[in-house]
Protein backbone atom coordinates (compact mmCIF):
# COMPACT_ATOMS: atom_id res chain seq x y z
CA UNK A 1 0.00 0.00 0.00
CA UNK A 2 1.45 3.30 -0.82
CA UNK A 3 1.08 6.27 1.68
CA UNK A 4 0.84 9.98 1.07
CA UNK A 5 0.33 12.97 3.52
CA UNK A 6 0.26 16.40 4.55
CA UNK A 7 2.39 18.43 6.44
CA UNK A 8 1.59 21.91 8.26
CA UNK A 9 1.11 23.13 11.97
CA UNK A 10 -1.73 23.14 12.54
CA UNK A 11 -3.23 20.46 10.06
CA UNK A 12 -6.69 19.48 12.02
CA UNK A 13 -8.34 20.96 9.88
CA UNK A 14 -7.13 20.22 6.74
CA UNK A 15 -9.60 19.17 3.68
CA UNK A 16 -6.59 17.61 1.74
CA UNK A 17 -7.37 14.15 3.53
CA UNK A 18 -10.63 13.74 2.62
CA UNK A 19 -10.21 14.66 -0.70
CA UNK A 20 -7.24 12.33 -1.56
CA UNK A 21 -8.51 9.81 0.22
CA UNK A 22 -11.86 10.01 -1.98
CA UNK A 23 -9.99 10.38 -4.91
CA UNK A 24 -7.60 7.22 -4.33
CA UNK A 25 -10.90 5.13 -3.91
CA UNK A 26 -13.17 6.72 -6.81
CA UNK A 27 -9.83 5.31 -8.97
CA UNK A 28 -9.03 1.91 -7.06
CA UNK A 29 -6.19 3.03 -5.95
CA UNK A 30 -4.47 1.75 -3.41
CA UNK A 31 -3.21 3.96 -1.10
CA UNK A 32 -4.08 6.02 2.05
CA UNK A 33 -3.03 10.06 2.90
CA UNK A 34 -2.77 11.51 6.21
CA UNK A 35 -2.93 14.66 7.89
CA UNK A 36 0.58 15.33 10.19
CA UNK A 37 1.30 17.78 12.51
CA UNK A 38 4.95 19.11 12.25
CA UNK A 39 6.34 22.02 13.95
CA UNK A 40 8.68 24.39 11.97
CA UNK A 41 11.89 23.15 14.40
CA UNK A 42 11.02 19.31 13.52
CA UNK A 43 10.74 19.99 9.60
CA UNK A 44 14.00 18.64 8.85
CA UNK A 45 13.65 15.68 10.72
CA UNK A 46 10.08 14.91 9.52
CA UNK A 47 11.25 15.49 5.48
CA UNK A 48 13.86 12.60 6.25
CA UNK A 49 11.63 10.30 8.26
CA UNK A 50 8.89 10.32 5.73
CA UNK A 51 11.68 9.86 3.10
CA UNK A 52 13.10 6.87 5.12
CA UNK A 53 9.50 5.25 5.71
CA UNK A 54 9.07 4.90 2.25
CA UNK A 55 6.03 8.27 1.37
CA UNK A 56 5.00 8.24 -1.79
CA UNK A 57 4.55 11.88 -2.07
CA UNK A 58 2.96 14.72 0.62
CA UNK A 59 1.73 18.10 0.50
CA UNK A 60 3.29 21.00 2.32
CA UNK A 61 1.24 23.80 3.77
CA UNK A 62 1.17 26.83 6.03
CA UNK A 63 3.74 27.81 7.73
CA UNK A 64 6.26 25.02 5.73
CA UNK A 65 5.74 26.03 2.01
CA UNK A 66 8.82 27.99 1.66
CA UNK A 67 11.10 26.58 4.66
CA UNK A 68 11.21 22.82 3.44
CA UNK A 69 13.09 23.67 0.37
CA UNK A 70 16.52 22.85 1.60
CA UNK A 71 14.97 19.58 2.93
CA UNK A 72 13.99 18.53 -0.72
CA UNK A 73 16.69 16.60 -3.25
CA UNK A 74 15.46 19.29 -6.50
CA UNK A 75 12.77 21.35 -7.40
CA UNK A 76 10.77 21.90 -10.26
CA UNK A 77 10.74 25.63 -12.03
CA UNK A 78 7.79 26.74 -10.83
CA UNK A 79 8.58 26.63 -7.53
CA UNK A 80 12.04 27.55 -7.48
CA UNK A 81 10.58 30.43 -9.33
CA UNK A 82 7.77 31.15 -6.52
CA UNK A 83 9.87 30.48 -3.75
CA UNK A 84 7.68 27.46 -2.74
CA UNK A 85 6.30 24.65 -2.40
CA UNK A 86 3.16 22.67 -2.10
CA UNK A 87 3.29 19.07 -3.71
CA UNK A 88 6.62 16.74 -3.16
CA UNK A 89 6.98 13.81 -5.69
CA UNK A 90 8.66 10.63 -5.03
CA UNK A 91 10.71 10.07 -7.78
CA UNK A 92 11.54 6.76 -9.17
CA UNK A 93 15.46 6.76 -7.86
CA UNK A 94 13.91 7.26 -3.98
CA UNK A 95 14.64 11.53 -4.20
CA UNK A 96 12.22 14.43 -3.24
CA UNK A 97 11.03 16.51 -5.44
CA UNK A 98 9.04 19.72 -5.31
CA UNK A 99 6.57 21.14 -7.23
CA UNK A 100 4.55 24.12 -6.53
CA UNK A 101 0.29 23.55 -7.61
CA UNK A 102 -1.50 26.58 -6.18
CA UNK A 103 -1.12 29.08 -9.64
CA UNK A 104 -2.24 26.53 -11.88
CA UNK A 105 -4.96 25.44 -9.40
CA UNK A 106 -6.33 28.73 -9.10
CA UNK A 107 -6.09 29.42 -13.26
CA UNK A 108 -7.75 25.98 -13.79
CA UNK A 109 -10.73 26.75 -11.04
CA UNK A 110 -11.22 30.30 -12.22
CA UNK A 111 -11.35 29.11 -16.34
CA UNK A 112 -13.56 26.32 -14.62
CA UNK A 113 -16.26 29.52 -14.61
CA UNK A 114 -15.54 31.95 -17.18
CA UNK A 115 -13.66 30.03 -19.77
CA UNK A 116 -10.70 31.20 -21.76
CA UNK A 117 -12.09 33.79 -23.95
CA UNK A 118 -11.05 36.79 -21.27
CA UNK A 119 -6.94 35.98 -21.35
CA UNK A 120 -6.51 39.58 -22.84
CA UNK A 121 -8.79 41.34 -20.56
CA UNK A 122 -7.18 43.40 -17.31
CA UNK A 123 -6.88 41.56 -14.70
CA UNK A 124 -6.23 43.01 -11.29
CA UNK A 125 -4.47 41.05 -7.95
CA UNK A 126 -4.70 42.50 -4.68
CA UNK A 127 -2.25 41.22 -2.50
CA UNK A 128 1.25 40.70 -3.52
CA UNK A 129 2.32 37.63 -0.92
CA UNK A 130 3.40 33.71 -2.15
CA UNK A 131 -0.50 33.23 -3.55
CA UNK A 132 -0.27 36.40 -5.71
CA UNK A 133 3.20 35.52 -6.71
CA UNK A 134 2.17 31.54 -7.98
CA UNK A 135 -1.22 33.50 -9.23
CA UNK A 136 0.76 35.69 -11.73
CA UNK A 137 2.75 33.22 -12.77
CA UNK A 138 0.47 31.33 -13.80
CA UNK A 139 -1.68 33.88 -15.48
CA UNK A 140 1.28 34.62 -18.03
CA UNK A 141 1.95 30.82 -18.57
CA UNK A 142 -1.22 30.39 -19.61
CA UNK A 143 -1.58 33.27 -21.52
CA UNK A 144 -3.15 35.99 -19.59
CA UNK A 145 -1.95 39.81 -21.24
CA UNK A 146 -2.48 42.43 -18.44
CA UNK A 147 -1.76 42.33 -15.24
CA UNK A 148 -1.76 44.79 -12.76
CA UNK A 149 -1.23 44.09 -8.82
CA UNK A 150 -2.43 46.17 -5.90
CA UNK A 151 -0.68 45.85 -2.75
CA UNK A 152 -0.23 47.75 1.08
CA UNK A 153 3.41 47.27 0.31
CA UNK A 154 3.17 49.10 -3.38
CA UNK A 155 7.07 47.57 -3.41
CA UNK A 156 5.90 43.87 -3.27
CA UNK A 157 3.87 44.52 -6.20
CA UNK A 158 6.50 45.43 -8.17
CA UNK A 159 9.09 42.98 -7.29
CA UNK A 160 6.62 40.49 -9.20
CA UNK A 161 5.69 42.36 -11.81
CA UNK A 162 9.44 42.94 -12.57
CA UNK A 163 9.89 38.91 -12.99
CA UNK A 164 6.78 38.97 -15.19
CA UNK A 165 7.70 38.93 -18.88
CA UNK A 166 3.61 40.68 -20.02
CA UNK A 167 2.67 43.82 -19.51
CA UNK A 168 2.65 44.51 -15.43
CA UNK A 169 2.10 47.42 -13.48
CA UNK A 170 2.28 47.63 -9.77
CA UNK A 171 -0.77 50.26 -8.26
CA UNK A 172 -1.84 51.12 -4.67
CA UNK A 173 -5.19 49.86 -3.02
CA UNK A 174 -5.88 53.28 -3.02
CA UNK A 175 -5.47 53.98 -6.82
CA UNK A 176 -6.79 50.32 -7.48
CA UNK A 177 -10.19 51.22 -5.80
CA UNK A 178 -10.40 54.40 -8.01
CA UNK A 179 -9.77 53.11 -10.87
CA UNK A 180 -11.96 49.36 -10.29
CA UNK A 181 -14.06 50.03 -13.27
CA UNK A 182 -10.80 49.44 -16.10
CA UNK A 183 -10.80 46.06 -15.02
CA UNK A 184 -13.08 42.75 -15.72
CA UNK A 185 -11.07 40.36 -13.42
CA UNK A 186 -10.46 41.22 -9.81
CA UNK A 187 -8.31 38.29 -7.63
CA UNK A 188 -8.39 38.90 -4.27
CA UNK A 189 -4.91 36.66 -2.66
CA UNK A 190 -4.83 38.10 0.72
CA UNK A 191 -5.73 36.51 4.10
CA UNK A 192 -8.65 38.89 4.12
CA UNK A 193 -12.55 37.63 5.13
CA UNK A 194 -10.98 33.87 5.90
CA UNK A 195 -12.28 32.56 9.13
CA UNK A 196 -10.71 33.98 12.22
CA UNK A 197 -8.23 36.43 10.21
CA UNK A 198 -8.13 40.06 11.54
CA UNK A 199 -7.32 41.51 8.47
CA UNK A 200 -9.61 43.72 6.61
CA UNK A 201 -8.14 45.43 3.52
CA UNK A 202 -8.33 49.04 3.03
CA UNK A 203 -10.38 48.64 -0.96
CA UNK A 204 -13.57 49.40 -1.83
CA UNK A 205 -15.76 47.98 -4.72
CA UNK A 206 -17.95 50.56 -5.47
CA UNK A 207 -16.45 51.49 -8.73
CA UNK A 208 -16.63 47.59 -9.64
CA UNK A 209 -18.66 46.79 -13.20
CA UNK A 210 -21.39 44.17 -13.24
CA UNK A 211 -19.92 42.67 -15.62
CA UNK A 212 -16.65 41.70 -13.49
CA UNK A 213 -15.17 38.48 -12.68
CA UNK A 214 -14.43 38.33 -8.67
CA UNK A 215 -12.59 35.56 -7.57
CA UNK A 216 -11.62 34.82 -3.92
CA UNK A 217 -8.45 32.54 -2.80
CA UNK A 218 -10.29 32.30 0.63
CA UNK A 219 -12.64 29.42 0.79
CA UNK A 220 -13.32 29.14 4.49
CA UNK A 221 -15.86 30.80 4.66
CA UNK A 222 -16.94 30.13 0.65
CA UNK A 223 -18.57 33.76 1.19
CA UNK A 224 -16.36 36.13 1.59
CA UNK A 225 -17.68 40.12 2.61
CA UNK A 226 -15.95 40.79 -1.09
CA UNK A 227 -17.56 37.57 -2.75
CA UNK A 228 -20.94 39.14 -1.22
CA UNK A 229 -20.73 42.64 -1.78
CA UNK A 230 -19.00 41.86 -5.62
CA UNK A 231 -22.61 39.44 -6.20
CA UNK A 232 -24.49 42.09 -4.76
CA UNK A 233 -23.26 44.13 -7.70
CA UNK A 234 -24.26 41.62 -10.49
CA UNK A 235 -20.66 40.67 -10.63
CA UNK A 236 -20.12 36.96 -11.86
CA UNK A 237 -17.97 35.36 -8.62
CA UNK A 238 -15.58 32.13 -7.62
CA UNK A 239 -14.49 30.61 -4.36
CA UNK A 240 -11.25 29.54 -3.49
CA UNK A 241 -12.79 26.17 -3.12
CA UNK A 242 -12.23 25.54 -6.59
CA UNK A 243 -8.89 26.87 -6.50
CA UNK A 244 -8.01 24.27 -3.43
CA UNK A 245 -9.39 21.18 -5.42
CA UNK A 246 -7.61 22.13 -8.44
CA UNK A 247 -4.32 22.42 -6.17
CA UNK A 248 -4.73 19.03 -4.86
CA UNK A 249 -5.99 17.41 -8.50
CA UNK A 250 -2.48 18.42 -10.39
CA UNK A 251 -0.49 16.97 -7.16
CA UNK A 252 -2.60 13.56 -7.29
CA UNK A 253 -1.69 13.67 -11.25
CA UNK A 254 2.26 13.71 -10.33
CA UNK A 255 1.62 11.23 -8.09
CA UNK A 256 -0.47 8.67 -9.44
CA UNK A 257 -0.10 10.15 -13.28
CA UNK A 258 -4.01 9.89 -13.18
CA UNK A 259 -6.33 12.50 -13.32
CA UNK A 260 -9.09 13.06 -10.58
CA UNK A 261 -12.34 14.23 -10.88
CA UNK A 262 -12.67 17.78 -9.85
CA UNK A 263 -16.49 18.24 -9.29
CA UNK A 264 -16.06 14.16 -7.63
CA UNK A 265 -15.53 15.75 -4.31
CA UNK A 266 -16.90 19.31 -3.94
CA UNK A 267 -20.48 17.98 -2.44
CA UNK A 268 -18.51 16.38 0.12
CA UNK A 269 -16.36 19.01 0.74
CA UNK A 270 -19.14 21.83 0.95
CA UNK A 271 -20.36 19.83 3.78
CA UNK A 272 -17.61 20.50 5.71
CA UNK A 273 -17.69 24.33 4.59
CA UNK A 274 -19.72 27.31 5.88
P1 LIG B 1 0.67 34.34 1.23
O1 LIG B 1 2.03 33.77 1.05
O2 LIG B 1 -0.34 33.36 1.76
O3 LIG B 1 0.16 35.03 0.01
P2 LIG B 1 1.76 36.62 2.61
O4 LIG B 1 3.01 36.45 1.86
O5 LIG B 1 1.82 36.85 4.08
O6 LIG B 1 0.76 35.38 2.42
O7 LIG B 1 0.93 37.82 1.92
C1 LIG B 1 -0.22 38.31 2.48
C2 LIG B 1 -0.78 39.45 1.62
O8 LIG B 1 -1.83 40.05 2.38
C3 LIG B 1 0.19 40.56 1.29
O9 LIG B 1 -0.15 41.11 0.04
C4 LIG B 1 -0.06 41.53 2.43
O10 LIG B 1 0.27 42.86 2.16
P3 LIG B 1 1.79 43.41 2.40
O11 LIG B 1 2.61 42.84 1.28
O12 LIG B 1 1.69 44.86 2.37
O13 LIG B 1 2.21 42.85 3.74
C5 LIG B 1 -1.55 41.42 2.55
N1 LIG B 1 -2.02 41.86 3.87
C6 LIG B 1 -1.92 41.19 5.03
N2 LIG B 1 -2.47 41.91 6.03
C7 LIG B 1 -2.94 43.07 5.46
C8 LIG B 1 -3.63 44.22 5.96
N3 LIG B 1 -3.95 44.34 7.27
N4 LIG B 1 -3.93 45.20 5.09
C9 LIG B 1 -3.61 45.10 3.80
N5 LIG B 1 -2.97 44.04 3.26
C10 LIG B 1 -2.65 43.04 4.08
Amino acid sequence: KKWYAVIGDPIGHSLSPMMHNEWFQQLGIDATYLPIHVKEEDLEAAVASMKLLGISGFNVTIPHKEKIRPFLDALDETAEKMGAVNTVVRLEDGRLKGYNTDGLGFVRSLEEVIGDAKRHEKVLLIGAGGAARGIAFALESIGYTDVTICNRTVEKAQQICAELTIPAQAISLNTASEQLDEYAILIQTTPAGMKNSQVTIPFSLEKLKSSAIVADIVYNPLMTPLLQVAQDKGATIVSGLGMFIHQGALAFEYWTKQSPDPTAVKEQLLTHLG
